[in-house]
């Protein structure tokens, strides 16, 4: 049986270095999901078609490639937009399960985004729910972004994750939630590091080893 690793939770909270680290662990294929809905964003950017539009943007989430998931430039503010914008269109979303699924079929997978376990695959053998308070995450996102050389305020970074966390959570299509069955991890006061190490503690017994 090919395993699943159901990775969820807001913004920053450090989904996908967790989910990178475990991927390398157990030796499975890793799918940081929110590529999907970036760079169907980005094709209609492209195109000049409006994000907003569910034909368009379930056109172009069928059309979608593995290639797209490479690009450059899918991490830039207009495709962040982009992305939100296509991500509350039920279509979309429909059209990029069967991509999830398809990814996982033949060797497993570790998958982080917002729906993993309560839509994509509600039946993984594990699933994480990984959240930290907005302030440690605004500010996790407010290094990266110094990092990269670009200024901001903290104060308005954080307030971008509340409105960020306040869009997810009220959103018709698949907002996110914990799955019943996912087990929670705070990383609010945990680096890396040790997020790693507790997170194979809650696997253990669950996936078995790599
Ligand atoms: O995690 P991220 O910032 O790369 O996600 C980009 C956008 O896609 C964000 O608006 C949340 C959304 N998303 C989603 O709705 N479902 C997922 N499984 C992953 C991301």
């Amino acid at each position: 049986m090919s395993r699943i690793i159901a990775i969820d939770g807001p913004a920053a909270a450090g989904k996908g270095t967790l989910a990178k680290r475990l991927a390398a662990h157990f030796g499975l294929p890793h799918l940081d999901t929110g590529l999907l809905y970036r760079a169907t964003g980005r094709r209609l950017l492209d195109e000049g078609a409006d994000p907003s539009d569910p034909e368009a943007a379930s056109a172009a989430a069928r059309a979608l490639r593995p290639e797209d998931l490479a690009r450059p430039d899918l991490r830039v503010p207009a495709a962040d937009a982009a992305a939100a914008q296509v991500a509350a269109i039920p279509a979309v979303r429909a059209a990029l399960l069967d991509f999830q699924r398809d990814f996982a079929r033949a060797h497993g997978a570790v998958l982080d985004g917002r729906d993993i376990g309560t839509i994509v695959f509600p039946d993984a053998d594990a699933k994480l729910f990984v959240t930290a308070s907005a302030e440690a995450r605004g500010e996790r996102r407010w290094r990266e972004l110094r990092a990269r050389g670009i200024a901001a305020e903290l104060a308005d970074v954080i307030a971008l994750i509340r409105t960020r966390d306040a869009q997810d959570a009220a959103r018709a299509a698949a907002p996110l939630l914990q799955a019943p069955d996912a087990l929670r991890l705070d990383t609010t006061d945990l680096d890396a590091d040790a997020t790693f190490a507790r997170a194979l503690d809650l696997l253990a017994g669950r996936i078995g080893p790599a």
